[in-house]
């Protein structure tokens, strides 16, 4: 039987928010969007400037992700001819490659009617992408508190976040890989007790919504951004700025290079507006929680494609 054409939308997150590092992210309302039509074989067309590079690779991480969902239930996928556009660029810190991982577990379980629970989904995905933080908001929508070590995935799920943000994306792209190689091997017990600690005051600050405390332990994180900020151009200086303009702190935004600022409802697009102006390297973009996490959408004809 053919299937109807049809189309999923994951956001994009971003994760650590400091010493939340490799737990904690927030969905986003910035959308990867891949239209779906059964085909004799496989096909991907990537739209728009960012995805160009994509084009014309055989197998993208959103087929691998949907082949690695199907091949856990013991079932081939049909052949699709996929669409996709994003509405983020890649490799920024915004979480496109847990998007894509996102998309595919989704194009497994639309196409094989797999009814796959979100904490399914979340286990999956977190074994494809190796750390949660990521793929878990974006399958939810929300700011996600989650845990994985390479067999079972907790979550505390907290869908409606009361922020504002603005992404500072500088021209270079960091793969997550690279950047990773930045960071230590081991903390000494104390400092590992300490870095916890300052991650348990940002979980509890974060689920009472008291942006100024988790901004502070944002600036207090010994996990990972003493580590990275020498990647991150004029970053303690934007930092800085921002707060002098009225937002609450800011993070890397998972292993960078982009920024992500915090800030009290409806200052966003001002302090958006004066950073443009005052740093024309940074392309500076307001954002805010996106809620719904990843929706298949089925009701679109395939005419409407
Ligand atoms: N927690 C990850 C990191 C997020 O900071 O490396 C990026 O994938």
């Amino acid at each position: 039987m053919k299937l109807d054409a049809f189309s999923i939308h994951v956001p994009a997150s971003t994760a650590n928010l400091g010493p939340g590092f490799d737990s904690v992210g927030l969905a986003l309302n910035r959308y990867l969007s891949v239209h779906v039509q059964q085909a004799s074989e496989w096909k991907t067309v990537f739209y728009g400037e960012e995805l160009q590079s994509l084009n014309g690779e055989e197998k993208n991480l959103i087929i691998q992700a949907a082949q690695f969902t199907a091949k856990h239930f013991h079932k081939d996928l049909p052949p699709c001819k996929l669409e996709v556009e994003s509405g983020f660029p890649l490799s920024k810190g915004m979480g496109s490659s847990a998007s894509a991982i996102v998309a595919g577990i989704e194009l497994a379980n639309t196409l094989l009617n797999l009814q796959l629970s979100k904490k399914e989904k979340a286990l999956l995905a977190s074994s494809i992408e190796k750390h949660p933080d990521n793929v878990i908001p974006a399958i939810y929508g929300g700011l996600t508190i989650s845990f994985y070590n390479g067999k079972s995935v907790e979550t505390v799920h907290v869908p409606d976040v009361a922020v504002e943000m603005i992404v500072a994306i500088p021209d270079d792209v960091l793969h997550t890989k690279d950047s990773r190689k930045s960071l230590p091997n081991l903390l000494p017990f104390n400092k590992a007790v300490e870095a916890s600690a300052i991650s348990n005051v940002l979980v509890a600050a974060l689920i009472k919504n008291d942006w100024k405390k988790a901004a502070d332990m944002m600036n207090r994180d010994l996990f990972h951004e003493p580590f990275r900020t020498k990647n991150i151009p004029f970053y303690c200086e934007l930092k800085e700025k921002a707060v002098s303009l009225g937002a609450y702190g800011a993070a890397i935004s998972g292993s960078g290079p982009a920024i992500v600022f915090f800030t009290p409802h409806q200052k966003a697009a001002s302090i958006t507006e004066q950073l443009s102006y005052m740093y024309p390297d940074y392309l500076f973009e307001t954002v805010f929680p996106d809620r719904k996490g990843a929706v298949v959408n089925k009701s679109l004809s395939a005419a409407a494609l």
